[in-house]
């Protein structure tokens, strides 16, 4: 049995979202809260799957480091760091990479949909991916993985290569993960069209809160968010087949810490007109804090730097000994 680790990773692609914070950072905060070991990545090796600007990358995984500490991860605490800098990621995942099979590989939804139809010119790291995450997973032997609804089958997917890996060698060296993906904010939607997810890389900026807006920039993005006609319902049932709606609360009741049940009980029978602005009033409250303390940190890159450095000293700590162990299994 192995004993809890937990293991998460955001990519350095562009900016951060309220989807990033409320998915994943606000929840790795609560995480390392609990006093278990976590380990946070900045995962540049994922981003650069697609085309990244090098300027671009190394000024979005210093800002992603920043965000981290500005949401409360103490680099203390968690290990914070870059998943280049620890070359044990991509090791593993050349094994990992004859370990999955091309069928799982080509039945990934974020797959399908980042390469499209255009399919035979997306890179093969693209398609290799999941392989790769899940060695970032398993170097750490981590037992769970905190992430928003778009990462499960990813998450699924490394528990299928931890068994085949298990099996196959006829060990039980690999812990089968767990994702972790609970709370109100699991998938935040995007604010111009309730069936997207909300997303860095989607090419509107108004579909998106940035963590990096200033409080007129979020407030005018909440006022013209996509909404129905409807008062707002009394009862979480009464949002079912309201996506847009169902949205705004859940961000309502995830920035505040108040289930959406009391939330709609307090809510219930505002036009959006009146709630919208609450919401804004809401979100520029958490987010202020955060966008201040990411501008200040930024100031200071070489102090960043020197974060990253150590924490990936740290996690090789981790990773080296599971690496060669892992050689030793396989014959090498
Ligand atoms: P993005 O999709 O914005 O490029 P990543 O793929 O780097 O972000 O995802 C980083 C983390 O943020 C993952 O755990 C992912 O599930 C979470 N996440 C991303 N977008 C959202 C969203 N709209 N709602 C909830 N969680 C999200
Ligand atoms: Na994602």
């Amino acid at each position: 049995s192995f004993s809890p680790r937990v293991f998460s990773g955001i990519q350095p692609s562009g900016g951060l979202t309220l989807g990033n914070y409320l998915g994943a950072m606000k929840r790795f905060v609560d995480t390392q809260n609990t006093g278990v070991q976590s380990i946070y990545c900045m995962v540049d090796q994922h981003a650069i799957t697609v085309w990244q600007d090098p300027e671009n990358l190394r000024r979005a995984t210093r800002e992603l480091c920043a965000g981290y500490i500005a949401s409360g991860l103490d680099p203390e605490k968690s290990i914070l760091f870059n998943q280049s800098q620890v070359p044990e990621h991509a090791q593993l995942g050349w094994i990992f990479n004859c370990v999955a099979r091309m069928g799982w590989m080509q039945r990934m939804t974020q797959w399908k949909d980042k390469a499209g139809k255009n399919s035979q010119n997306a890179s093969l790291g693209l398609f290799a991916y999941p392989a790769l995450m899940a060695a970032d997973i398993l170097i750490y032997h981590a037992t769970h993985v905190p992430v928003g609804e778009d990462q499960k089958q990813h998450v699924e997917l490394t528990r299928d290569i931890a068994n085949k890996f298990n099996h196959d060698y006829k060990v039980d060296f690999f812990p089968v993960p767990e994702p972790v993906i609970e709370g109100a904010a699991t998938r935040v939607m995007s604010l111009r069209d309730g069936s997207k997810k909300m997303s860095k890389s989607d090419p509107s900026d108004a579909s998106r809160i940035n963590l990096t807006d200033d409080a007129d920039t979020i407030a005018k993005k909440i006022r013209k968010a996509k909404t129905d006609p409807e008062a707002l319902p009394s009862e979480a049932k009464g949002l079912e087949d309201r996506p847009e709606a169902r949205n705004l609360v859940n961000i309502y009741s995830a920035l505040s810490e108040v289930s959406v049940d009391a939330v709609l009980a307090d809510v219930g029978g505002k036009q959006f007109s009146e709630f919208k602005p609450m919401l804004a009033e809401l979100a520029v409250e958490k987010l202020a804090p955060i966008s201040g303390e990411m501008a200040r940190l930024m100031e200071d890159t070489a102090e960043i730097d020197k974060i990253l450095a150590r924490g990936a000293e740290r996690a090789r700590e981790i990773a080296s000994p599971i690496l060669k162990e892992t050689y030793k299994i396989i014959g090498m």
